[in-house]
């Protein structure tokens, strides 16, 4: 017998499409060596004898996929949320993250992100560090120690910050190519570098060109802002009058999915060219619908995105988003798709529960890898729901009782979760 086996039991639900739910009640789910082996409503005569957890009238679905978090933001989250982007960036983030030049003050926070991440229904992230190398590293300890899955990048910016945040071009070249080798020696298994260029008015084109060549080097992916709010796409024309459109601004430098996998925040003002180029390029859109609310930004046309097959997957955004809690990001979304289906564009309709909780897993899953669904082959994500709680009347299937979930967006429900085959304490 090998030990690499073990099995779940429960109300085993997840998505292969956009648009339907895969349901198997109280049935099986195999984990062989980190990976899924398949989902059974009877248990193959083979796998008798292996450990089974049953875990009763639980629902189990794939551990949920973060797409874009700004772990230093996640201390003044629910803060500051009457003002547009740009001048929260100054009032707020920019503050608040010149405080991680000190390595005392990053521990407090980045221990309380690394706990409440560990504690969520989040398996996978894409986190947003600081310009500060070291407070970066000690970040990327944390959530090596959580047990998640989680690229984390040292960010760059070396124009339009307050002197306090700004880096110098070469600086903060050299900076990202020490913070990589000290990354290589730690020799991490779930904690991998991102390149994270904050956003184009944040970095002078020589900057851009120093990250292509790091990039090359090392083959990094890398994370990014790209058409966010109308202020900011203002400012990119001006500072890039050359560009044909906001993304043409990375794709001109080579950092726009050419080389290495990308994903981009927000895209709520993505024309038909942008589009274009992202679905040639294979650019991952992060959509952060509850941070599109808060800071005026908009609502992006993500049925629009689904319908040309890119690659969608969700963001909190914290701080711009207030939680973590990536059931409320699902909800966020199909809220803010039915505004924008009333308020702006009959031509395309709102966006469905299955289609947010795919969004949330296998679309956002898949840029790291096969991550996100209960197909065979996956990498074993696992979030059990204990939802006895949230009492009711009446007979509830599997599906409504995980639309509440969604809708409710309740973490106290969080009964287990496994990453890559292992359990995570969620205590
Ligand atoms: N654009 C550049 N930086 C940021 C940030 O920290 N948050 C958001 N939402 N947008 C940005
Ligand atoms: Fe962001």
């Amino acid at each position: 017998m090998s030990e690499s086996v073990f099995i779940l039991k429960g109300n085993i639900i997840y998505t292969k499409q956009p648009d339907a739910f895969e349901i198997c009640e109280r049935g099986y789910l195999v984990c062989e060596d980190g990976k899924v082996q398949g989902v059974y409503q009877t248990l193959p005569f083979k796998y008798g004898g292996y450990p089974v957890t049953d875990y009763g009238d639980c629902l189990i679905i794939p551990g949920l996929v973060d797409l874009h978090i700004h772990a230093p933001q996640y201390s003044y989250r629910g803060l500051g949320m009457d003002l547009e982007l740009l001048e929260w960036l100054e009032v707020n983030t920019f503050p608040e993250e010149a405080k991680f030049e000190y390595l005392d003050y990053a521990e407090k926070s980045y221990q309380i992100f690394a706990d409440n991440m560990r504690r969520s229904a989040t398996t996978r992230a894409c986190i947003f560090a600081t310009v500060h190398r070291e407070a970066t590293l000690l970040l990327m300890d944390m959530m090596e120690k959580s047990g998640l899955c989680t690229f984390v990048g040292k960010v760059n910016m070396d124009r339009n910050a307050p002197d306090f945040l700004c880096e110098e071009t070469q600086e903060s070249a050299d900076e990202t190519v020490e913070w990589i080798k000290d990354v290589l020696h730690k020799k991490y298994r779930n904690t991998l570098p991102i390149l994270t260029p904050r956003f184009v008015p944040s970095c002078t084109d020589a900057l851009m060109e120093d990250l292509k060549k790091i990039q090359l080097r090392y083959s990094l992916p890398l994370q990014s802002h790209l058409s966010e709010n109308l202020s900011e796409i203002d400012w990119v024309k001006e500072l890039c009058p050359w560009s044909e459109f906001y993304g043409d601004v990375y794709d001109h430098f080579g950092l726009f999915g050419a080389d290495c996998p990308t994903v981009m925040a927000h895209c709520v003002y993505s024309g038909e060219k942008e589009i274009e180029r992202m679905k040639e390029n294979g650019v991952f859109i992060a959509h952060c619908p509850e941070s599109n609310m808060n800071v005026s930004s908009g609502i992006a046309p993500v049925r629009r995105f689904l319908e040309e097959g890119l690659h969608v997957g969700l963001g909190s955004d914290v701080a711009g988003g207030s939680t973590e809690n990536l059931f409320a990001a699902m909800a966020h979304a199909v809220q803010s798709s039915k505004l924008r289906w009333r308020l702006e564009d009959q031509s395309l309709d709102p966006l469905s529960v299955e289609e947010v909780f795919y969004m949330g897993t296998k679309g956002g899953g898949a840029f790291f890898g096969k991550v996100g669904s209960f197909e065979p082959g996956y990498e074993f994500d696992a979030v059990v729901l204990d939802d006895s709680r949230l009492k009711h009347p009446q007979p509830l299937d599997v599906k409504s009782r995980l639309e509440r979930m969604v809708y409710f967006s309740d973490d106290r429900e969080i009964r287990a979760k496994y990453v890559r085959g292992r359990q995570i304490d969620t205590d």
